[in-house]
């Protein structure tokens, strides 16, 4: 991980879903620079690895098990960063979840991507709505909600949401998923403009196709992966998660101290 002309020594953060993909990036990047990272998600053993290997590289970091569905876990969260650090400074919204099926069955249409879905043919119910909204936009809400006191007292808070292209472009048999993005880019624009006398910046980065476990179905076969680029992507490629991590680390740092309620879309030109 590069140190870079961004220092957050001093500086505590929080990155939920930090376990793998864009999180696991965000936090070597952010730590590669200073910052003391605490390491939020379901799987103890990829944060707590993702911590180790921290510390190996000169870092400083903490695994914290934590569902952002549930409230008295990132109640716990934000206490055990108070204790160990005494403030929080810096939060990284990115635990995310992704599906795809249609809103309702496709009357025996059989779209390129159904043979790649359990239950596609079923459409979304009501359980893969509220876990995709109730992760994805919810969990945004309830972190800003136990940080942004602490945040208020100190005068000094980045908030950073990882939302998506999929915000400002309809993706289709995504529709839970667009709508939870779309509704992140909301509350951000809201929020930074309910805590902009706190010093508190809300941004979002908005990543496009991005090279991750997300969509298993994608993530394992390099072949769709690169079809799925060459139609969609004019780069013709997947970002690396690290391309999505420098623009966090820049709303992050005091360089960003002006930006607010903005988002950086960083997908390789498809909303161009
Ligand atoms: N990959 C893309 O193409 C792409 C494009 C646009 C936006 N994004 C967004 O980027 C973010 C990161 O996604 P990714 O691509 O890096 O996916 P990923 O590799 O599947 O990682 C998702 C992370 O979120 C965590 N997570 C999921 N549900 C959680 C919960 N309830 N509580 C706490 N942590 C939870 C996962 O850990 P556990 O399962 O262990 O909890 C994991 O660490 C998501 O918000 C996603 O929507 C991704």
């Amino acid at each position: 991980m590069k140190r870079t002309v961004f220092d957050l020594s001093g500086r505590s953060a929080i990155v939920t879903g930090a376990g793998r993909g864009i999180g696991r990036a965000c936090a070597r990047l952010l730590a590669a620079n200073g910052a003391r990272v605490a390491l939020a998600a379901r799987s103890a053993d990829e944060i707590d690895g993702l911590a180790r290997q921290i510390a190996s590289e000169g870092g400083e970091a903490i695994a914290v098990r934590t569902d952002v569905t549930r409230r008295s876990d990132v109640e716990s969260l934000v206490e055990r960063i108070l204790d160990a650090w005494g403030g929080v400074d810096i939060l990284v919204n990115n635990a995310g979840v992704f599906q795809m099926k249609p809103l309702v069955p496709t009357l025996g249409w059989t779209p390129g991507v159904a043979s790649l879905v359990p239950g596609f043919e079923a459409g979304l119910d009501d359980d893969d709505w509220y876990r995709i909204v109730d992760t994805n936009l919810t969990g945004v809400y309830r972190c800003c909600q136990a940080v942004a006191p602490h945040m208020m007292g100190r005068k000094y808070g980045r908030i950073i949401n990882i939302s998506s292209i999929d915000a400002e472009h309809g993706l289709a048999f995504a529709a839970a998923y667009c709508a939870s993005k779309g509704a992140v880019r909301s509350l951000s624009k809201a929020l930074a403009r309910e805590w902009v006398r706190y010093n508190i910046t809300v941004n979002c980065v908005a990543p496009g196709y991005t090279d991750t476990g997300l969509f298993p179905p994608i993530a394992s076969s390099e072949e769709l992966k690169a079809e799925t680029a060459r139609r969609n992507v004019p780069m013709r490629r997947f970002a690396d998660p690290e391309e999505i991590a420098f623009p966090v680390l820049y709303l992050a740092s005091e360089q960003a101290r002006y930006v607010t309620g903005e988002s950086l879309v960083i997908d390789g030109g498809v909303l161009a």
